[in-house]
């Protein structure tokens, strides 16, 4: 791998659907066994639509050089394949790749799996039960898919998608991953954390495992910066079939983009030819909202316009609901009425992650939240900000998949011109890598400086990120992984979260916090349906903790659990029942990670007065790095960054305690705490008497209250070392 290769770049011709190759021995899929009419995976006849979809699958563009990808794959160790969204990769590379694995396996009778990542839960779960479908097996059979607290596989699985964060999981306990062939990094364009380093550590594993075979998959960007980051492997290029897409702008900057975007979809749905509309929104709140607005709209047309689908999509969807943007357009109420549509109102998941047929309109406003990171104020936040040029050519190009499309960009010429970056900056360069700087130090990277990073972090998030560690306890003053780092990294969970279960049996009250970090890992549990705000927001209050929102949340899970899990005490409680049974579920697993540390789940009396006080120390180990002092000025300000926050209008803490943890600082109008607690200036300086060391400490009326705290510290230790050396000497009288 070292020596340097000339590039190659594999061209195929443009196939047209004529080509299609008729099926024979060596050329049909094997894996399906499509010239028998028994499945070879369940020894079943395969259903009709097995057939059906096989129709479909023959006509995507990959399918055409299916016999160069595996010729290539056979010859080479790395082969970077880009094709256009929806040209198949995803769904059929995998199956071509198993196909061979299989013939393989029937000579030498050996066991093999193939592993293909996904930047996006949503993603991994939705193409894997697809690719169930293609082959007619059952999910989780011999095709599953494994995200962070969901395990779709068994041991028949064969070909597991997974996301890119799983796979950096699996390589801590199995540095080689030894039980995979081939890996397949999907959607290496998106330039994820996980996916960046990934690169550069199968890369290195690819040193002392020249079996292991390795394709990196992108969409049309970036593929030549693939091809030299691994040395010039091979790059194979799918020709896509994009129809043209005609592409228009506004004539002035759009201050609601919400409302233009619901204004552009009536404007297309009442003028436009038949063919589906795909609008790009933030965020799920702005989706769901523009859908029901949508709807409304269209129904005051009454009968004047044809039928319209709305559907939602964003990444915290029910799976089951998920499926419904593959649902066809509703028919016409009149056989010649005004033709129906499907209208999916999406983040931007559906930019390169899921292709969707049939749409023929997009609706671009030029956003997307978007994870960014100040390493001098350790804030990293979600802000909606402009995407980049090269994501709003994807965009439009969703438009032309079936046919010739229209894309709708909610901004000027000159916007797209002159004001949108060329391509995304890379996550890792606008990212908190504590976790992920874990995670290298436990594979036993320890030299971070000169890891093979495609793009390096910034040496100051680096910094940032080692000194949260060291403060932590995981990482000691030589950089090294700790007994407590060790298990931190082990948890799936962020650094000071891992820290504060941990903490906990010490602090006898493991049970609850637990059930805390469980209740922070799943979406928010608290529903308020538009027409019964009121009742919701009196429903939340009969949770609330007075000392904050974390007890609130430990509220709502204890009262859901004394309630049996029971689905309707959930609806009558405003509360979500699936997020809820998921919170129990990933509690379920993170009690087993901890019986394998022996760390021990116990709780304190719930009459004892240190009850509350012992969960909200263990809290605070972990989070001592979040805490704000409230000002005499009325105002919260960060400990030690001094940065003026506020909280949040969902917290449901209606006093104004002088110091508070936060889970997470946010940044929508205004810098807000989100899940908030009242803890104690006593416990600070107790517990985290190294992070609050005055000598390092701006001043500031917090670092004035600590003062204070501190000397009154010193005078009772000084009464009692006096009470104790009086006793010492009445006990020698
Ligand atoms: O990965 P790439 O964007 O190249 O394409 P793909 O995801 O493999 O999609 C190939 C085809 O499968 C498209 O026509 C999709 O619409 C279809 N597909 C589907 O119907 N249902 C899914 N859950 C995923 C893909
Ligand atoms: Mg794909």
């Amino acid at each position: 791998m070292g020596v340097k290769r000339k590039r190659k770049v594999i061209m195929f011709d443009v196939v047209g659907d004529r080509a299609i190759p008729k099926l024979n021995k060596t050329n049909c899929d094997v894996s399906n066994n499509v010239n028998s009419l028994i499945n070879r995976w369940n020894g079943r006849a395969y259903t009709q639509r097995f057939y059906d979809i096989l129709e479909k699958r023959k006509t995507l563009p990959v399918w055409h050089q299916k016999e160069e990808f595996l010729k290539a794959l056979k010859d080479n160790q790395t082969l970077i394949l880009v094709g256009e969204t929806g040209s198949g990769k995803t769904t059929q590379i995998p199956q071509f790749v198993l196909e061979t694995l299989e013939l393989e396996s029937r000579d030498k009778c050996n066991k093999y799996m193939i592993a293909c990542t996904q930047p996006r839960r949503v993603a991994a779960m939705s193409v894997a039960r697809r690719v169930a479908e293609e082959m007619d097996v059952n999910i989780g059979e011999q095709v599953g898919y494994s995200i962070r607290f969901e395990d779709c596989t068994s041991s028949q699985t064969v070909l597991k998608y997974l996301t890119d964060g799983m796979l950096l999981r699996e390589a801590m306990t199995d540095p080689l991953l030894g039980r995979y062939n081939v890996i397949i990094l999907d959607e290496a364009h998106e330039r994820t954390l996980s996916t960046d380093v990934l690169l550069g550590l199968l890369k290195e594993v690819q040193k002392n495992r020249p079996d292991l075979k390795l394709v990196v998959m992108s969409a049309t960007l970036e593929a030549e910066k693939f091809q030299g980051y691994f040395c010039g492997a091979p790059l194979m290029k799918v020709p896509g079939r994009l129809h043209p897409v005609e592409i228009f702008y506004t004539q002035k900057y759009e201050d609601d983009y919400v409302e233009a975007a619901i204004r552009t979809v009536i404007q297309i749905h009442t003028c436009q030819p038949p063919g589906d509309i795909l609008v790009f929104l933030t965020g799920e709140e702005e989706i769901e909202d523009a859908c029901r607005k949508i709807k409304k709209e269209i129904g005051n047309f009454g009968d004047s316009v044809g039928p319209a689908l709305v559907v939602p999509l964003y990444s915290t969807l029910p799976p089951a609901m998920q499926q419904k943007i593959f649902d066809p357009a509703p028919s016409r109420l009149m056989p010649n009425g005004p033709a129906g549509r499907k209208i999916i109102v999406s983040t931007n998941i559906a930019e390169t992650s899921l292709t969707i047929d049939g749409i023929v309109y997009v609706i671009d406003p030029g956003l997307a939240k978007r994870k960014v990171y100040n390493p001098r104020t350790r804030v990293e936040s979600l802000i909606v900000s402009p995407i980049s040029k090269a994501s709003a050519n994807q965009r439009s190009g969703r438009a032309g998949r079936t046919q010739p499309g229209k894309c709708f960009r909610l901004y000027t010429e000159k916007s797209f011109h002159n004001g949108l970056q060329s391509e995304t900056c890379p996550e890792i360069q606008r990212s908190n890598i504590a976790n992920t700087v874990l995670t290298l130090k436990k594979l036993g990277i320890d030299d971070l400086v000169h890891f093979d990073f495609m793009d390096p972090p910034a040496p100051e998030t680096l910094m940032r990120a080692l000194e949260l560690l060291n403060y932590l306890g995981a990482l000691d003053d030589e950089g090294n992984l700790t007994r407590l780092g060790e298990i931190i990294s082990e948890l799936p969970l962020e650094p000071q979260m891992g820290k504060m279960l941990v903490v906990s049996p010490e602090l006898n009250c493991s049970n609850e916090v637990l059930s805390i970090c469980a209740m922070l890992s799943v979406p928010n549990c608290f529903v308020r349906p538009r027409k019964a705000q009121k009742a919701a927001d009196e429903a939340k209050a009969r949770f609330a903790h007075i000392d904050g929102d974390h007890l609130t949340l430990l509220n709502v899970y204890h009262d859901y659990k004394q309630n049996n899990d029971d689905q309707s005490w959930c609806s009558e409680n405003f509360v979500n029942y699936r997020v809820l049974k998921s919170a129990d579920n990933v509690r379920q697993q993170l009690a087993c990670i901890m019986a394998r540390f022996n760390l021990k789940l116990c709780s304190t009396d719930l009459n004892s007065r240190n009850y509350y006080i012992n969960i909200k120390k263990a809290m605070l180990s972990g989070y001592f790095m979040q805490v704000a002092h409230l000002e005499r000025t009325g105002n919260y300000l960060t400990v030690k960054d001094n940065q003026v926050v506020h909280l949040h209008p969902s917290s449901r803490l209606n006093h104004k305690p002088e110091w508070v943890i936060y889970n997470e600082h946010v940044f929508t109008s205004k810098d807000f705490l989100r899940t908030v607690t009242d803890v104690r200036g006593e416990w600070l300086i107790d517990m985290a008497p190294h992070y609050f060391d005055l000598v390092n400490f701006p001043h500031c009326e917090a670092k004035r209250v600590l003062e204070k705290l501190y000397k009154k510290k010193e005078r009772k230790a000084d009464i009692n070392t006096k009470k104790l050396s009086f006793r010492v000497t009445s006990g020698t009288c």
